[in-house]
């Protein structure tokens, strides 16, 4: 362990490692912006500069690697006058318009300026104007605020092998863009959002469908309808100031009807739904009815990864839609048909931890006689802000209730907002499905944490299971060039886009606290081991739906409803 002295201070840093990760362990401030956690350093923007003796530049800590001895200043005069004139370079061509920036308050840039005394345009530079890309269902690009960080290339090409985006250009030239400057929407983009969730400015935001719900809750004529994903209730708290992992799900659905929706449903029951279809799809692929591994399908960037990338895959995908869209499908019918209202006047909206289901929300596969199943979706961060807009506290809410029968969840489908949620639940009901008995202990651990990657065989009947559970989509690819590659020893695979699963997904909080991901999923497996029922064939409403309106798994009325199909695309479409 090398000792260093950092501003008179003995410091122990790890052997190999870099200045600003010794800097770091140490509690010492050195701002960043290229720097991304866990990937290598590309030391390009040069923020992270400190003086270290005997070096004749200055040098940038994030790639500098420590040795025995070294002596550094992290805030000598010169130190912070470079990092001062690199942000005034980065406003010199930066838009003025901080006050109606979708990022305004959690802009990094913003953030940088104010530390380090920049009270001026003091370097008025040349004014870049181009156009905003509008394209997508899912994410806006504004190039005019982008600052060349590099960290949205780095999160599509290297945590999601995605590569929608890349840098163009040279010099004072250089660009974030597409393959010839098309549309986000004809890219390879599966509208994750880590792009989102990296960017220290507005250059990338979610597309927001506040106005239209806005819209939509004031008019009389529409009976608007909210359902709510998992992961929201154990994250949400983190946007009012309060600690990751708080769970407030009492309190978000008084908020929810504080807003004006007339229904508040949870996506936990269609997880349930999903559950039993998808264990039933198990169940019967293992009979020789289909393609193995059944690969799991409620994510959806991680379905357009495979029909981009892996379209010979495509029939290894449940033909299940998400949660989203099958409570969708239920509030427009099976709700519709009891309350007696025209589903055409049913506004349904839902609140979820990601960009994608935007996508997925508009996909003409949803369409069912001339309706689409959700009408709008709101990430986390837009929830949080349309409750700000609305005047309203998350703090004083007295807790309440969701809405009956499809508020009813299981312990089962609540874990479903982390990466190894889906299998434990699909384990627990195939299990019964069966052998017609519950497992002993309904926990299964090999298939929890936050690794992108978990495996696990497990005993069911007389076959023994091999699963494979993943997150982040550079993972998915190394496992499926396994299975492309002849591997055959898996039988079921579960996909999140994001790595961790939905908690951390792309419309989630940004600038998370170091802990924070982790902290939600253990709320979630806290909330699981508290729930009376924690299987999704013993959910009630979940029995009730199948006896009295679907008939049972995989019925003609569950395939019309539940369930969908995929398309190849290539990567331009
Ligand atoms: Fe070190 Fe950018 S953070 S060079």
């Amino acid at each position: 362990m090398p000792m260093i002295e950092v501003n008179g201070r003995q410091v122990t840093a790890r052997e190999g490692g870099t200045l600003l990760d010794a800097l770091r362990r140490a509690g010492i401030q050195v701002p960043t912006l290229c720097h991304y956690e866990g990937l290598p350093p590309t030391g390009s923007c040069r923020l992270c500069v400190v003086e270290v003796e005997g070096a004749p530049n200055l040098v940038p800590s994030c790639s500098f690697p420590v040795s025995e001895g070294m002596r550094v200043q992290t805030h000598s005069p010169r130190a912070v006058r470079a990092r001062k004139t690199i942000v005034e370079l980065l406003l010199s061509n930066h838009p003025d318009d901080c006050l109606y920036c979708a990022q305004h308050g959690n802009c990094r840039l913003q953030d940088l300026s104010e530390d380090l005394g920049v009270r001026q345009r003091r370097l008025p530079g040349s004014r870049t104007r181009l156009p905003r890309d509008i394209s997508s269902p899912a994410i806006v690009r504004d190039p005019d605020k982008c600052i060349l960080c590099g960290r949205c290339i780095r999160a599509c090409a290297e945590v999601q092998t995605v590569a929608a985006i890349d840098f163009t250009g040279r010099g004072s030239g250089t660009r974030v863009d597409t393959a010839f400057g098309e549309g986000l929407n004809i890219s390879s983009c599966i509208n994750c959002g880590q792009c989102v969730m990296v960017c220290p400015t507005g250059a990338l935001t979610e597309r927001s469908h506040l106005d239209q719900v806005e819209s939509a809750l004031q008019d009389p004529d529409l009976v608007p309808v909210v359902q709510v994903a998992p992961a929201i209730s154990v994250s949400l708290a983190e946007l009012f100031g309060e600690k990751p992992g708080r769970d407030v799900e009492g309190a978000l659905n008084a908020l929810l009807r504080r807003l004006g929706f007339a229904r508040v449903f949870d996506t936990s029951f269609s997880a349930d739904l999903t559950v039993m279809e998808e264990a039933s799809e198990l169940v019967a692929r293992l009979q020789g009815a289909g393609p193995l591994p059944l690969m799991t399908s409620c994510s959806p960037g991680w379905i357009k990864f495979v029909e981009t990338f892996y379209p010979d895959l495509i029939p290894n995908l449940s033909t299940c839609k998400s949660p989203q869209q099958m409570l969708g499908a239920i509030i427009k019918s099976r709700f519709a048909g009891i309350q007696g209202i025209d589903p055409a006047r049913i506004y349904s909206v839902s609140i979820m931890p990601c960009t994608a289901k935007k996508f997925e929300a508009g996909r003409s596969e949803m369409l069912r006689g001339g309706l689409v199943d959700v009408d709008a979706v709101l990430t986390t961060r837009e929830l949080a802000e349309l409750v700000r807009r609305r005047g309203l506290k998350l703090g004083d809410q007295a807790p309440e209730p969701a809405d009956m029968p499809f508020g009813r969840r299981s312990g089962a489908g609540k874990i479903f907002g982390a990466s190894g949620g889906v299998t434990e639940a699909a384990i627990r009901t195939a299990h019964f499905l069966v052998t017609g008995r519950e497992l002993e202990d309904l926990t299964v651990e090999p298939v929890r944490g936050p690794e992108g990657i978990k495996r696990a065989r497990v005993q069911v009947g007389e076959l023994e299971l091999g699963v494979a559970v993943v997150s982040g989509l550079g993972n998915a690819r190394r496992l499926l060039d396994e299975i492309r590659e002849g591997r055959r020893d898996i039988h079921f695979v579960e996909v999140m886009t994001c790595p961790g699963g939905c908690i951390n997904g792309g419309g989630q909080p940004i600038g998370t606290r170091p802990g924070a991901i982790t902290a939600r999923m253990r709320a979630l497996y806290r909330i699981d081991k508290g729930e009376t029922v924690r299987t999704a064939h013993a959910n009630p409403a979940v029995r009730s739906l199948y006896a009295d309106f679907l008939g049972e798994p995989l019925s003609g009325l569950s395939h019309e409803l539940l369930h969908t199909h995929y398309e190849a695309r290539t990567p331009l479409r």
